[in-house]
């Protein structure tokens, strides 16, 4: 490669995460890269030192802004909404995205201030509204974010590496995944999605139907801590007193596993949004 070609390089990764870095240091690294890129007497071992110093940093997981409640955005779409024409038309593109995208940004958004607020007046009256709000709509925002990125008018159209290799370990074959995933998705019973996920216990891929998808909570996030409310959980002993149950419940709470499960779900890093 070229020194053109890899200040090109540099250019396009540094700008592929500025608007996601929020840590002072780092932004000063950057910007000291891009005056030495900009510098004709600096040599490109300079800027590999300072690039992989960049990257050092970030692995760090500060580095990431995170999202503030009520502060989601729509994410612009990495590509025009005409691009993946003819199979999916841009009234399409522009409807789903500006409209229906935008309006789970909104509810989430709501949700989240309206808990925030039931617990500085430690008022949890409408809990079960909100916190049907903030599945609904946060499901429907971490979804559609996987969704556009996933697709692309020029893109990657077939697995390789890894990804094949588990697809081939868990679904036997690419052909058998692919039959598989479509078929769920045509009897998604109602509204809902096909998802591919990974599942950390059992070291496979998986796929699973979220008919309406508020049901199986965001989808995008890592459980921490649970308690089962199911009443085989506690009714030979508490009878109809749930509450009594889940009061009493935290004397028996050993936080070292959430604190464990954080601390790996911590290095899940996604842009964001
Ligand atoms: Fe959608």
């Amino acid at each position: 490669m070229n020194k053109e070609e890899y200040r090109m390089q540099l250019k396009e990764w540094l700008s592929s995460f500025q608007n996601v870095v929020q840590d002072e240091d780092i932004r000063q690294k950057a910007e000291n890269l891009l005056l030495k890129m900009n510098d004709e007497r600096s040599s490109e071992q300079e800027w590999y030192e300072l690039a992989e110093s960049i990257a050092a940093d970030m692995n760090q997981p500060e580095a990431l802004r995170d999202v503030a409640a009520g502060g989601h955005q729509l994410p612009p779409l990495p590509y025009r909404y005409e691009a993946l024409e003819p199979y999916i038309s841009k009234e399409i593109m522009y409807l789903h995205h500006q409209k229906h995208h935008q309006s789970y940004v909104d509810g989430l958004n709501k949700a989240e201030v309206a808990l925030k607020k039931a617990r500085r007046t430690n008022d949890f009256t409408m809990i079960k509204h909100w916190e049907r709000e903030l599945a609904f709509h946060g499901a429907g925002h971490y979804l559609h974010c996987i969704f556009w990125f996933s697709m692309s008018p020029s893109g990657k159209r077939k697995p390789t590496g890894q990804m094949l290799r588990l697809i081939e370990h868990s679904f036997d074959s690419y052909d058998a995944f692919k039959s598989q995933f479509s078929a769920a998705a045509k009897q998604v019973e109602g509204v809902g999605w096909a998802i591919l996920v990974w599942a950390p216990r059992s070291q496979r891929l998986e796929i699973l139907q979220a008919e309406r998808h508020q049901l199986l909570s965001q989808w995008d996030v890592i459980p921490l801590l649970a308690l089962d409310v199911w009443e085989h959980a506690y009714y030979l002993q508490y009878l109809n007193e749930k509450a009594q149950y889940v009061d009493r419940w935290w004397n028996v709470v050993d936080w070292r596993e959430p604190e464990a499960r954080l601390k790996q779900a911590q290095q899940v890093k996604w842009t964001p949004f």
